[in-house]
């Protein structure tokens, strides 16, 4: 069974970035995941191109870069350039879905969507076979470190019903407030891929914290 785990930078110390990527991919991580925020689509201002070219020279892991930006097509060209392996697009800054998912797998990369707590699932039904990886986000975008909204779980479930009625093989990614109390629910409602920062950045050992995490994905609790 497929369990993905993959560490969101964004809570990584950036004083020492290369070390906190080594660790977590020394660790196990599957993927790398960077959370591009523009100040606009989000209240927060991250990182963008240098930033993912930079990790890109740190780590042969996929980097998961994660848009949350408003007219995303301007930057996808920039951003697979530097190394982005997948790109994910927020359905709510994208009204020609299809179109820029297109464009996304003309780049060479794999092409997400991702959904707001509040927007529904119904958003992406007629580009469901169009994508390699749909993300619901278990929280409000723009901060690490926030609580997981329970509600998600039944949008979780709603999501891997709909992928496999269409046999889509695209993966099944939630981010925010995934911990050791959160994961096991969310595994059990469907999801393959599971996005942590705070929980594996803030621990002391990440190798121990990502291993858990997996683990607690397909014990029977
Ligand atoms: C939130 C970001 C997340 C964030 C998750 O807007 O998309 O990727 O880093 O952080 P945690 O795991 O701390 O909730
Ligand atoms: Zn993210």
């Amino acid at each position: 069974m497929t369990v993905r785990i993959a560490p969101s930078i964004l809570s990584a110390d950036f004083a020492h970035l290369a070390d906190e990527i080594a660790r977590v991919d020394d660790g196990g991580a599957d993927w790398i995941h960077i959370d591009v925020m523009d100040g606009r689509f989000v209240p927060n201002i991250t990182y963008g191109t240098k930033v993912i070219e930079t990790v890109r020279r740190i780590t042969d892991r996929p980097l998961d870069v994660h848009c949350m930006i408003v007219e995303p097509e301007r930057h996808l060209e920039t951003f697979a350039k530097a190394g982005a392996s997948g790109l994910t697009i927020h359905a709510e800054a994208a009204p020609h879905l299809h179109r820029q998912l297109c464009y996304i797998k003309e780049l060479g990369c794999a092409a997400g969507v991702a959904l707001n707590p509040a927007t529904p699932l119904e958003s992406v039904r007629d580009v469901i076979t169009d994508l390699d990886l749909l993300l619901v986000m278990s929280v409000d975008p723009g901060f690490g470190g926030q609580a997981f909204i329970p509600n998600t779980l039944d949008k979780v479930r709603r999501a891997r019903l709909m992928l496999n009625i269409v046999g889509s093989q695209a993966a099944l990614e939630v981010d925010g407030g995934i911990n050791r109390d959160t994961i096991h629910a969310v595994w059990r409602a469907g999801a393959d891929t599971f996005v942590a920062g705070n929980a594996i950045f803030s621990a002391a050992n990440p190798r121990a914290e990502i291993g858990a995490l997996r683990e607690l994905c397909v014990v029977s609790v």
